[in-house]
């Protein structure tokens, strides 16, 4: 097949926020940049983070960076890595004033700065009550970062390849990545984008469960050409479930709900939290939250006619405050669960939200992994940020806001380091001779297969498997049962068959081939998991109650060839602060 090619300096996969924080540094120092989206750029998955973007500005009350280090670290149940933690929580002000100058319409204090409103897990002088801290544009952040940084871009001369799908890294003899091999959707024709970098920000994954607050975009594709290209995956163990997810429908009711005051009660009307978390109530992390709600439901205080739900309360908020920062979840709470939340509480339940591990990267967004000739090797040419990558900030359990900030930080970061190596390689190393093929091949055989199994099917037994074995709460039994059926999964997906070739536009195509990168971040999971034998932020086994800190204070690392797993240290040594050791996590 005749297949046509072009050169970039820098090829990012992904528009959303990461991906064109990036873009926007390279292409503003003078690189020619192309920007590859499954979706048109405001369309990415970034536009779903609703209530805000974490940085100690104190315009609130006191904060500072270190606290938010600290919460973050805390947050993270010690598995975070301190240096990157530090990078960002340090970054995350100057972040803030850079998108308030590049014009984006954050709410306003009546003194003109910026309103920031509470978070779960974010906290003053070390724990000790919770602080505002959350930048917001109402419950639209992430909708107004993705408006801001795309029309920068524009301005930039990014050049943008809308409705593509990138398909394999390409990479040479000596490991050098060298671009991508992508489709465009629309007409199936397949192109080599070559590149002097080339920088993966494709976000999460969460479609690999069944119930998720992930856009159907989410299909871990950065993370499939990682594997495929013989790069591990890291602590693919800890995916988030939001503790507000619109019951029924998965639609996200944003964090900032309970920022503003609003809080969960039970069947009982009890507010419950209290009992889970004296201090910080509603507002503890994520995983505590999730938990709790869990628990409430399992043991018969769910709210509804199956009890498989609890309550979130916000009406004594009042109309003019809903109306003014929280108008989005009264139109998702009316569209999707049928209540008017100025008048009535809003159903919800824990839903998958954020995938914590993926692509191993230091704090500049190269992508490093265990060498042959020493603890860690960077992969020349390769780079990785927002949720896709693994830095690791979020360890174990990723705080509320903390995923803007990530976003921005390490995309501009990546841009940074991209911008350097450029400097030191102006020239462009040749593709081998083969570039391609393999992919060629897997498509070829895709859309020759007759007699095959149904992508649809297959996708749906993943998501079935997935949420089943791999939930808020994990048992040992079905962590071992569910290995060997993502593995059955995994064999199945091998022999898709594109069952409507007639299609406009390919969705039969696209969806097989979503499905199998998501095969690959289900296995990652999967055995992660169940070889994980302690409990930690996300990762709660009934088996192995307690944190580990002897045995598994370290990152798992999964290998697509041989389905195997290694492990690295976690960097407790931050860059210029103390170190947070790790303690009981109490909220
Ligand atoms: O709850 C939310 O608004 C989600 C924010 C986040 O995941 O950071």
């Amino acid at each position: 097949m005749a297949i046509i090619r072009r050169q970039y300096d820098a090829v990012v996969v992904g528009a959303g926020g990461a991906g064109l924080r990036a873009a926007l540094q390279l292409s503003e120092a003078g690189l020619k940049v192309a920007v590859l989206s499954k979706v048109f750029p405001t369309r990415s998955h970034t536009v779903a983070a609703q209530g805000g973007i974490g940085a100690a500005l104190g315009n609130m009350g006191e904060d500072n960076w270190l606290w938010h280090m600290y919460d973050t670290v805390k947050g993270s149940d010690y598995l975070g890595d301190q240096d990157a933690i530090e990078f960002m929580c340090r970054a995350a002000p100057q972040a803030i004033i850079e998108l308030e100058h590049f014009g984006l319409p954050f709410d306003r204090n009546d003194d003109g700065t910026i309103y920031q409103r509470p978070f779960g897990g974010h906290s003053q002088n070390f724990g000790e009550k919770s602080v505002q801290r959350s930048c917001c544009a109402a419950d639209r952040s992430g909708h107004a970062m993705l408006h801001t940084l795309y029309q920068r871009n524009v301005r930039a001369n990014t050049q943008f390849f809308v409705e593509w799908m990138a398909l394999d890294l390409l990479r040479d003899a000596e490991g050098h990545v060298l671009g991508v091999i992508a489709l465009e959707m629309e007409t199936g024709e397949v192109s080599i984008l070559h590149s002097r970098a080339t920088l993966l920000a494709t976000g999460g994954a969460g479609r690999i469960f069944a119930s998720t607050t992930n856009a159907f975009i989410n299909t871990g594709d950065g993370l499939g050409m990682t594997a495929r290209a013989g790069l591990p995956l890291e602590d693919m163990e800890f995916w988030q479930f939001h503790p507000t997810g619109v019951a029924g429908a998965g639609v996200l009711i944003t964090e900032g709900v309970r920022g503003e005051g609003g809080y969960l009660l039970n069947k009982d009307g009890e507010r419950f939290m209290e009992r889970y978390a004296p201090n910080m109530k509603d507002l503890a992390s994520r995983d505590v939250v999730a938990r709790a709600m869990a628990t409430e439901i399992k043991e018969g205080r769910g709210a509804g006619k199956d009890g498989d739900y609890v309550l979130l309360k916000l009406d004594h908020l009042g109309l003019e405050t809903i109306e003014k920062r929280l108008p989005g979840i009264r139109e998702i709470a009316r569209k999707f669960a049928n209540v008017d939340p100025v008048k009535d509480p809003i159903p919800v339940v824990p839903t998958v939200h954020y995938q914590m591990g993926g692509v191993p990267t230091n704090y500049h967004g190269e992508v490093v992994v265990p060498g042959t000739d020493g603890p860690n090797t960077i992969v020349p040419g390769l780079y990785a940020a927002g949720e896709v990558a693994c830095a690791s900030v979020h360890g174990a359990n990723r705080l509320g806001t903390n995923s803007l900030t990530d976003l921005v930080v390490f995309g501009k970061a990546a841009g940074e380091r991209v911008i350097d190596f450029l400097k030191r390689n102006p020239t462009i190393r040749d593709l081998p001779a083969n570039a391609g093929d393999a992919t060629l091949a897997r498509l070829a055989a895709l859309n020759a297969r007759k007699g095959g199994e149904d992508p649809a099917v297959v996708a749906r037994d993943m998501r079935r498997v997935m949420q089943l074995h791999c939930g808020v709460f994990r048992f040992p039994d079905l962590l071992t049962e569910g290995v060997s059926m993502i593995r059955e999964v995994y064999e199945r997906a091998q022999h898709l068959e594109i069952k409507d070739k007639s299609q406009v536009f390919n969705t039969a195509r696209i969806e097989a081939l979503e499905l199998l990168n998501q095969i690959e971040v289900a296995r990652a999971t999967m055995i992660s998991a169940e070889a994980r034998k302690e409990s930690r932020g996300a990762h709660d086994r009934a088996d192995f109650h307690a944190r580990d800190d002897q045995q598994w204070l370290k990152h798992s690392l999964w290998y697509h060839e041989g389905d195997r797993l290694d492990y690295k240290p976690v960097t407790l040594k931050p860059l210029t602060a103390e170190s947070f050791e790790p303690k009981a996590r109490v909220y």
